[in-house]
């Protein structure tokens, strides 16, 4: 685990955009794996503005995303597919036919679910994969108790995660109950693990998950046995974790 301690969302959304370009300019065909949440919008930002500027092709990019909610259709603006048109795709020079989520509106689950993972698998490896991390620990939407096993698959979202989000939509009853996410083991397959994360409210999480055991209850902690992961975290966030462990990943 390689960790970029950063002083606050700016300086996170900084370094994360600077990696993501990096990998971006050294392999202009890379396969990216996206997030959606608040973190990275800060990245997603700098990274539009480099490519308006001409600093950043995304011509060839291929991009593929974690997750998406069930039932929301693409135009409403709490669906994963809106959220990335909105604050990257549409901004960019990327071809949307080279853009990818799971279907939420596929009523078939275990289908939206199937045909996601064929399609990973097709695709080949993810090279960066970006991640942010959940209150409770999750990546993508898979939730504690998930086995780290698993592909592609439908969720149901913990009471905690739903409130976690509760803020984006206008009332309790509009959070979706389910979720099509990729499986911790499609995380893992990435080349390169990118996770970002700020703020104090995530600072408990941030030591149980890299700085704990590594457990199915915390999904996040199986990241440390990742070969290539990278977590760029602010002083907020880093605020719970010892010193010396940290100075040891630096
Ligand atoms: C959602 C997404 C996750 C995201 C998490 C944290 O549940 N499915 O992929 O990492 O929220 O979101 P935020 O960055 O807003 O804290």
């Amino acid at each position: 685990m390689k960790i970029y301690q950063v002083k606050d969302y700016q300086e996170m959304s900084l370094k994360t955009a600077e990696i993501i370009a990096a990998q971006v300019i050294l392999k202009p065909d890379s396969l990216l794996g996206l997030a959606t949440g608040s973190t990275p919008l800060g990245a997603y930002q700098l990274l539009v503005k480099w490519c308006q500027e001409g600093l950043l092709d995304f011509s060839k990019v291929t991009t593929i995303n974690l997750d998406e909610y069930q039932g929301l259709p693409e135009t409403s603006d709490q669906s994963y597919v809106y959220f990335m048109r909105k604050h990257l795709f549409d901004h960019i020079n990327i071809d949307r036919n080279r853009t990818f989520l799971p279907d939420g509106m596929e009523p078939d689950r275990e289908k939206a679910c199937r045909d996601y993972n064929e399609l990973l698998k097709t695709l080949g490896k993810t090279d960066l994969q970006l991640l942010g991390l959940g209150h409770n620990g999750h990546i993508g939407f898979n939730e504690p108790g998930s086995y780290f096993e698993k592909e592609t698959h439908c969720v149901k979202l913990s009471e905690r995660t739903r409130s976690a989000n509760r803020r984006f939509f206008s009332s309790e009853e509009e959070v979706p109950h389910y979720a099509f996410t990729m499986g911790i083991q499609n995380i893992m397959n990435a080349h390169h693990i990118l996770l970002a994360v700020s703020g104090e409210a995530k600072a408990e999480m941030v030591k149980e998950a890299f700085f704990g055991p590594i457990t199915p209850a915390v999904p996040a902690s199986v990241l440390q046995l990742h070969d290539h992961f990278t977590l760029v975290a602010d002083e907020a966030a880093l605020s719970k974790c010892e010193k010396e462990s940290l100075a040891m990943e630096e």
